[in-house]
């Protein structure tokens, strides 16, 4: 640049620059925000809302088909079977918002005084919308279950515990690893549904539910049908956390797509809510072939509850932020040294801060990982996304990687230092394991 094009550029574009900088940003309403930061609000609580909330339609399936609300009500109610008490919701692992809850019955539950064995209170909290991710459906007298349907916050949020054990403080995205999927949907009195999708018995789709165990749900079983993994283990994987993902190119643990592609599925494909969703992938019959079968490659409703809400709900999605490791959960001192060790390892160059995750395409094979390729080949990219590492601390129960294989932390490092040869030290995989506690 020549020297009188410089001193033009300062005289004459800087002045400019500086007054786009310096005037009032877009501004109506009067009050005084820029109108992006109005919209993203709007949007985020539009989002929460729905992340929260909405059933999109999906009643149909937990009510309509399987007819869970019977089994939740009870004999006594109008349903069938003994019901279920707030004891058994609370052992499957459903959560209860305390936020919901009137004072009196706050009070009442901290004296004691709540019957927990009783179906009724399960009716009276879900008439309170106080069951974290699932919403009755009453008759207009408002005493008869009609019909339930599910939310995201089911599998990914959790409460706080802050009244008691199972009862608290929403934390939206946090993986639900106490949550029970498979106990749940196996009480639904009516699975012929699901059987004949499979194209099994009842039995065995009882059995398959059965298998899933705390923490885990089978995205991929109403696609491939695959129900076990060779060595005759469940073949569910874990629920992952929804923080911590802005910045994160493929998401699920096979990297099927972007967050959004991944919202669009669930809530039609999973939840069975009443949306639209388009994937020719699943056209391919050798690797979906229960998908390719029943045309899930291009699902449509009208009208279609859930395609209107999927760009606030991404932007609500992305705004969940990892929350932070408490002071004094893990040895900072340590963790500081485990830092180096992570970056000295080559942990970082898959792994890279600050998402923990590849800026770009984010999946390596299952040989480089050194583990089975069985989950991987059950999504089109055949990997496994580079797992970002921030929150860890919130989801140990159930285990790491997406099958929860290895039991803990220092279970996942002593997999590594085998398969990199790092020939750590016992103190150094220590320092590890403890700055992955601090992320
Ligand atoms: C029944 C439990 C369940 C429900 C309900 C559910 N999810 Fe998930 N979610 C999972 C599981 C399990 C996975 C991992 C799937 C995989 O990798 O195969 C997952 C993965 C995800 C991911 C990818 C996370 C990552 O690490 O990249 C996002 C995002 C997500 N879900 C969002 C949602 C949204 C939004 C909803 C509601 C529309 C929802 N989920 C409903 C169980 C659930
Ligand atoms: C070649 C890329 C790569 C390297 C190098 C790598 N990782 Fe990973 N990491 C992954 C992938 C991919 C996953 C997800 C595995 C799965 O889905 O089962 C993962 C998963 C993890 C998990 C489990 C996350 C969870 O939510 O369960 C931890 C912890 C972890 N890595 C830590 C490390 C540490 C520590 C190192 C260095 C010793 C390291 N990684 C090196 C790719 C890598």
């Amino acid at each position: 640049m020549s020297r009188t094009w410089q001193r033009l550029t300062a005289t004459l574009v800087l002045p400019v620059l500086a007054a786009v900088v310096c005037a009032p940003a877009w501004t109506d309403d009067g009050d005084g925000l820029p109108s992006t930061t109005r919209d993203a609000r709007n949007m985020l609580d539009a989002g929460r809302h729905t992340f929260r909330f909405d059933t999109f339609g999906d009643e149909g399936f937990w009510g309509g088909t399987i007819r869970l609300h019977e089994a939740i009500e009870g004999g006594r109610f109008g349903g069938v079977g003994p019901g279920v008490s707030p004891r058994a919701a609370l052992a499957v692992g459903l959560k209860v918002d305390v936020d919901a809850l009137p004072a009196a019955l706050v009070q009442s539950l901290k004296s004691g005084q709540v019957n927990l064995d009783d179906p009724a209170t399960t009716l009276a909290l879900l008439k309170l919308n106080a069951v974290v991710g699932v919403t009755g459906f009453f008759d207009p007298t408002g005493t008869m279950l009609r019909s339930v349907g599910i939310q995201c916050a089911l599998c990914h949020s959790t409460v706080d515990d802050s009244l008691a054990p199972g009862i608290g403080r929403r934390l939206d995205g946090w993986a639900n690893r106490d949550l029970n999927v498979g106990a749940i949907v196996g009480l639904a009195p009516d699975l012929s549904a699901v059987a004949t999708l499979l194209r099994v018995d009842e039995g065995t789709v009882r059995k398959v539910l059965a298998a899933w165990g705390p923490g885990k749900f089978d995205a991929e079983l109403l696609l491939d049908g695959k129900a076990f993994r060779p060595d005759g283990k469940s073949a569910a994987s874990l629920i992952p956390p929804a923080f911590g993902l802005a910045g994160v190119n493929l998401h699920t643990w096979v990297g099927w797509g972007s967050v959004t592609h991944w919202n669009a599925f669930v809530a039609t494909l999973e939840m069975h809510g009443k949306g639209t969703f388009f994937d020719p992938r699943l056209r391919d019959a050798s690797q979906f072939p229960i998908a390719a079968r029943a045309g899930f490659d291009d699902v449509r409703n009208d009208p279609d509850l859930v395609s209107p809400k999927l760009p606030a709900l991404h932007l609500y999605q992305l705004a969940l932020v990892a929350p932070k490791a408490p002071a004094g959960s893990f040895d900072s001192e340590a963790a500081a040294r485990g830092k180096q060790v992570f970056a000295a390892s080559g942990c970082a160059s898959c792994h890279v801060p600050p998402t923990f995750t590849e800026p770009g395409w984010n999946l390596h094979s299952p040989a480089e990982l050194g583990i089975d390729d069985f989950q991987a080949n059950r999504a089109p990219a055949k990997g496994y996304r580079t797992a970002p590492l921030r929150g860890l601390w919130t989801h140990r129960k159930g285990g790491f990687y997406h099958d929860g294989r290895f039991a803990t932390l220092l279970d996942v490092v002593n997999h590594y230092d085998l398969q990199f040869g790092l020939h750590l030290s016992a103190e150094e995989k220590r320092d590890l394991v403890e700055y992955l506690n601090s992320l």
